[in-house]
Order: C-alpha cells, then structure tokens, then sequence
C-alpha cells in the first residue's frame, strides 16, 4: 500500500453510444466479406456509428449520462481528461468544447492521444491529480468517433472499428484499500509504422497527395500488430497481478480493451482467468478505441456485477505502440 495521503476512486460512471447500428451484414454489401469471418476472427458482430455530430459530443453526452447519476454542480468539476485519437479538431483540444457543452465552466482539461491504451494512461494522469490533494473532481473520458478516419473500402480495418465515449468521475478518498492501486503503462514508438494515420499533421499537412494517397485514414498492419499485442496485452496484465500478489481468485474481472477476442482469450489465459470474469463488449460495439474499457466499467457496474471491494484488472494495447495495465479496487456501492 502507497504513503498518499488520497488514493483516487471512481464514484460516478457514464456513457454513451449512438443509436446507429451496422452489423456484419451490411458489410457484406460493401466489401469481400462475410458474417463467419468477422465473428471467428475478431468477435464483432455490430458496432455504432455516429452520423451527425463529432468527438466532443459523444463525451458531453457520456459525461452528461453519469451527471444524471450524481449530485453534484458542473461548476464542481475540476478537470475533465479527453482521451482521443479522433479530436473534433487539433485545437482547442476536444475536452475544452466538452467543458463548454456539459457547462463545466470551473474546470480545465485537455486531450490525451494513446489510442487503445487512451483510458488507461488518462486514468493513470486523473488520478494523479487526485491523489496529489490538488483537485477534488476531475472527469477522465474516453471517447472516439473511428468512422471519421476509417476507409470503408478497406476491408482489413472497416469491419473493426465503433463509435463511442464513456466517462468516470474521480474523487480523493483516504480509504486506502479502494480505488486506484497500481499501474504499469508502457509505450514503443519503433511501433508506429505498424499502425497509424500520417496525414493531416505536421509531417504531411493536408493536400491533394495526402487525400489522394487515402492518408487521412487509420492505417493498420493487423497482423503485425496481433503479434505485439497478443503478447504484450497478456504480459502486462501478468505483471501487474504478480507484482500485487493477486491470485486468479482475489481478481473479480479482467477488463481488456476491446480489439480482438482471440487477443482477450489470450490476455485472459496466461492470467489464469475464467472467461466468466473477463468483460466483453466487443460483438456489440467492436473496437471503440479509447471507450471500450470505460465502456465495459460502466456496463459492468451498472448490471450489478462489479462491486464494492472487487478487485479489477484492467489492460489495454493500441498504436504508439501503447500499452499498460491497471489494478483497481471497485470503491462504492
Ligand atoms: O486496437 C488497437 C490494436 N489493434 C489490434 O490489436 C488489432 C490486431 N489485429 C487483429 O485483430 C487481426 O490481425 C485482424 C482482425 C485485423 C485480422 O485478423 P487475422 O487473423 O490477422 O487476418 P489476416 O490479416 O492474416 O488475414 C487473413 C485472411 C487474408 O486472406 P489471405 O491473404 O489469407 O488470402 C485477408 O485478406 O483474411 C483476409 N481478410 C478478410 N476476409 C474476409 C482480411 N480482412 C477480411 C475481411 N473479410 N474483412
């Protein structure tokens, strides 16, 4: 246990995806696939799109969902956190148009760019805001729109990706035995060329070539990656339960991120974990980025099966390469 004086815990939670649904079908109309593909390989069989409306909304609308569920003042929040590759915009940073849209108008914020491991390093940066005494409520949202940077011609990738945001409110306790334990985040650029989206910024500002050569879009070498991920994903979350002395046992769930089912499998195999503690919500809303673990926090919680005092493993991997994981003891009723 830390000599903090705060550990920082969640006590609120919300989310938000939108109404829009594209199942495998519809995918068979667009490009070379199939329905039996897409479930063996990945485990996604629909996923949420967004048709109006950008980043930003989709978090306003995730942080106004656990809003409904907690007293408290928008003029109370402290700081919100926006973990996102797919800003509404490169400046002002996505969490300043949240701040504005939920009328957060005390609070400062900004957006934090890890990708798939994009909730896991926010919490991580949350928290430390929390446990330092300085802030009392900071928000840590992961949100993502991917269908406004995924080529749906290219059907490695299309079929992977979802729309969504979810959101936790952290707060100071001095409970020591809840909250936010340990983490282990990690990140190898060497990676990038693996997986990336290498138009639009500085490298390659805007231009015909760059639109022409389709370099507005998410790029991914997904085997490649699978390689990295499958191995990595599965180390960390080993790691951190060894280094907490955390049998299978004392772990209530694993929560991986969302991005391939035979990759959780995986993750959840070398912890020892039975399938029936690992959280799933990938054949509903594929890969959603930065949301799919907050996303399966609140779905879990609010289905009455994450509680008070359960221990939670969370693990993530994604482009950088980034990658981490988290122990974390659920902290409220
Ligand atoms: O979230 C951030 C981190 N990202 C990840 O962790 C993703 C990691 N990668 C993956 O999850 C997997 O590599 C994919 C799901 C992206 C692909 O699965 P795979 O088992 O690695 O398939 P593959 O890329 O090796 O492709 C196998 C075959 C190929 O055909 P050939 O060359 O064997 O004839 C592909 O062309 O499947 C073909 N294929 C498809 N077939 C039907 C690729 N995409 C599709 C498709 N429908 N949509």
């Amino acid at each position: 246990m830390n000599n903090r004086k705060y550990n920082a815990v969640i006590t609120a939670v919300g989310m938000y995806v939108p109404d829009k649904v594209l199942d495998n079908k519809y995918f068979e109309s667009i490009i070379d696939t199939n329905d039996e593909w897409i479930v063996t390989r990945t485990g996604i069989k629909e996923r949420r799109i967004l048709e109006n409306g950008a980043t930003s909304d989709l978090a306003a609308a995730a942080i106004e969902d656990l809003l409904k569920t907690k007293d408290i003042k928008r003029e109370e929040i402290d700081a919100i956190i926006v973990a996102t590759v797919t800003p509404d915009m490169f400046f002002p940073a996505t969490a300043c148009l949240v701040q504005d849209k939920i009328g957060a108008k005390n609070a400062w914020g900004f957006d934090l760019s890890a990708a798939c491991s994009g909730f896991l390093f926010a919490f991580q940066v949350g928290s430390s805001l929390i446990e330092c005494g300085t802030y009392k409520k900071v928000i840590v949202v992961g949100a993502d729109k991917m269908s406004s940077i995924v080529d749906y011609t290219d059907r490695n990738n299309c079929i992977l990706f979802g729309d969504g945001a979810a959101a936790v409110l952290l707060e100071p306790t001095e409970d020591k035995s809840v909250g936010l334990q340990d983490t282990i985040l990690k990140t190898d650029g060497s990676g990038e060329a693996f997986l990336n989206m290498r138009g639009g910024g500085s490298l390659n500002p805007p231009s015909h070539e760059t639109v022409d050569n389709k370099m507005h879009y998410l790029f991914q070498d997904g085997k490649s990656v699978y390689k990295v991920a499958v191995v990595g994903m599965a180390d960390v979350s080993y790691e951190i339960m060894k280094r907490n002395n955390l049998t299978a046992d004392d772990v209530a769930y694993l929560i991986p991120h969302q991005a391939n089912l035979r990759i959780i499998d995986a993750t959840a195999k070398r912890c020892g974990i039975p399938p029936e503690k690992v959280t799933i919500n990938i054949d509903k809303y594929g890969n959603t980025t930065a949301a799919t673990i907050p996303l399966c926090i609140v779905e879990y919680y609010r289905s009455g099966k994450i509680k008070k005092g359960d221990k939670l493993v969370l693990a993530a991997f994604g482009a950088g390469f980034t990658w981490g994981s988290a122990f974390y003891v659920w902290g409220v009723d």
